[in-house]
């Protein structure tokens, strides 16, 4: 439990009974930085990474019903979980067990996700989701929990939920759940180019072990007590890439952008080495994998560029389709409030 004044006698001297629904508005993300450790015992692996929120939304719709269900349209909508296993339906039951069910004002809830974000994409779209279902019950229950109690639910149900509460450009250590707002400004403009295919995040990390096994075992080096071989050391912050984004500057940043995931989703997708070298031939600033893949993040000069970019993109035929989006994005936020005209509050 969170703490007993979350409870339902908490919820003000609103009418329940006039709230009907509150929508969440939630971002993808790209890692500028994605630094992996060795595997934890408990299957994990310990990351320094930089997160970035993309103006890619998904949105989160939830309201009062006499049972719990979910439903999803959208870009990849097909292949959502709508049991227990969706990521948004297991934020709420998070929540509900951190609050006590007293905070729920009716015996169900409706969660409706409506999809930009591909889904096994990397861009972290199931964890968006699940970020946007924890502000909006917040909401919708007056639930009034505050941002940390609310990133400390989120780091219960997934490594990505915390920083899509977050927003921006972020620091991710532990597992990723650790998120700390970075220094940067200025405005990216990006192309990511969607894949076909999709990659399962466990896989790929799975693959990433099996690499730096493999590599250590050719080079003779002794394993670690983690039994992950071949890490050199703890993962460190690249501070040229932080001081680049203090910087502003695109062209800075490009050359910088690293994702120790990349040669694992490559070696599940061998397509994507093509599709990273086309940006190069193409101008990008730098290309990379999006966290674990497969989608392929390319940053462009500004808004021109990226549009440019993302027609030569298409024109390779190297992906099943691209879009522009600007980064830094802001993280999980209301977007229509209830219908009782209380104001809505930031956590
Ligand atoms: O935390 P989340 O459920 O998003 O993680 C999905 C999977 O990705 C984990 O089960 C694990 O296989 C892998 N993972 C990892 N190390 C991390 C984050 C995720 O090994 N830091």
């Amino acid at each position: 439990m969170v703490g007993d004044r979350y409870g339902a006698s908490d919820g003000g001297d609103y009418d329940r009974g006039t709230v009907s629904a509150v929508t969440a508005r939630v971002p993808a993300k790209v890692n500028l930085q994605l630094s992996v450790g060795p595997r934890r015992s408990d299957g994990y692996h310990d990351l320094v990474t930089v997160f970035h929120a993309l103006a890619l939304f998904d949105e989160v719709t939830v309201s009062p019903a006499e049972a719990d269900s979910v439903s999803v349209t959208g870009e990849g909508a097909g292949s959502v979980p709508l049991d227990s296993g969706n990521l948004a339906a297991r934020a709420v039951a998070a929540l509900v067990e951190a609050v006590g069910p007293g905070v729920r004002d009716s015996p169900g809830v409706t969660i409706e996700i409506r999809k930009r974000i591909p889904v096994a994409a990397g861009l972290a779209g199931g964890s968006a989701d699940a970020a946007g279902a924890l502000v909006a019950c917040n909401e919708l229950w007056s639930a009034g929990l505050s941002s940390r109690e609310l990133a400390e639910i989120a780091g219960q149900v997934g490594s990505d939920v915390g920083f899509a509460l977050l927003g921006g450009t972020a620091i991710g250590l532990g597992r990723g759940e650790l998120v700390t707002p970075a220094l940067a400004t200025g405005t990216y403009y990006w192309v990511l180019a969607f894949a076909a295919e999709r990659l399962a995040t466990p896989a790929v990390y799975a693959a990433c072990d099996r690499l730096r096994e493999a590599r250590a075992a050719s080079s003779g080096a002794p394993g670690d007590a983690s039994g992950s071989p071949g890490v050199a050391g703890p993962p460190a912050l690249n501070t040229r890439l932080m001081a680049a984004l203090r910087s502003g500057d695109p062209a800075e940043l490009g050359p910088l952008l690293s994702n120790d995931l990349q040669p694992a989703a490559i070696s599940l997708l061998p397509g994507l080495r093509r599709a990273l070298a086309a940006g190069g031939e193409n101008g990008s600033l730098g290309a990379i994998v999006s966290g674990s893949g497969p989608t392929c993040a390319y940053l462009a000069r500004d808004g021109k560029h990226a549009r440019d970019l993302a027609v030569a993109l298409t024109g390779t035929g190297v992906c099943r389709s691209v879009v522009t989006v600007t980064g830094p994005a802001p993280g999980a936020s209301v977007i229509s409030a209830p219908a009782d005209g209380r104001p809505v509050s930031q956590p």
